[in-house]
């Protein structure tokens, strides 16, 4: 092999050597770990394990937005669902070891659900209230449909503290529907 080959070669496999640093600090730095949700003025995300309104454009921006991903739930929240949705990879968090969930991967904390997620870069936590005050800690973004009215509940979302997340995003919307007549996306990044 000539010396000039011999460089080239040494050269490539830098290079590619490089090129796969890169992928992988690309994943990590761009693993963005996204809450989403709908809550209402009060804070107010269901009632008897159900959602409190209907609301089918954020239905459709939630399906849009999260389809192709995994989407990591409580259990009670794949319970309050007809079936797993699908285009996603529905993870289900419970700490029964023999719980079972047709359609979905279960797991048993939010680190495990974590790693089964770990090929996706951008995760989502669909709920309920005890995954999202969980997983609060570990997101870098959250995709929240604010309501604009109070209602009764029984499930709520947890305070977002100003001082850790900054408002990037926010969309003012008339709902078609009629009820609720108001609401606004909000996207919010950790600081
Ligand atoms: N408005 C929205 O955007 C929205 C979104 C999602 C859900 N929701 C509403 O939220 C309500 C459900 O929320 P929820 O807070 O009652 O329940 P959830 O967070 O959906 O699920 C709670 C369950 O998750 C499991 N779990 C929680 N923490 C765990 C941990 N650290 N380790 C292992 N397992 C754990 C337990 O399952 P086991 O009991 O099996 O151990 C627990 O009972 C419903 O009304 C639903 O409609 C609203």
């Amino acid at each position: 092999m000539s010396s000039k080959n011999a460089i080239d070669k040494a050269n490539e496999k830098l290079l590619f050597e490089a090129e796969n640093d890169k992928k992988l600090s690309y994943i990590e730095n761009t693993k963005e770990v996204t809450i989403i949700a709908a809550a209402s003025e009060n804070n107010a995300l269901g009632k008897d394990n159900r959602l409190i309104w209907h609301i089918p454009e954020d239905l459709k921006r939630f399906k849009r937005l999260t389809s192709g991903h995994a989407i990591i739930m409580g259990r009670k929240t794949f319970e309050s669902l007809p079936k797993a949705l699908p285009n996603r990879h529905n993870i289900v968090i419970s700490r029964n070891k023999s719980y079972t969930a047709e359609g979905a991967s279960v797991c048993h904390n939010l680190e495990e659900a974590m790693a089964l997620a770990e090929n996706d870069s951008q995760p989502f936590i669909i709920g309920g209230g005890q995954i999202y005050e969980q997983a609060m800690e570990i997101a870098h973004k959250i995709e929240l449909t604010r309501v604009h009215k109070d209602y009764e509940a029984d499930t709520f979302f947890p305070f977002i503290d100003l001082n850790k997340w900054s408002i990037v995003s926010e969309e003012s919307i008339e709902n078609s529907n009629g009820e609720p007549s108001r609401f606004s996306y909000l996207t919010y990044i950790k600081k």
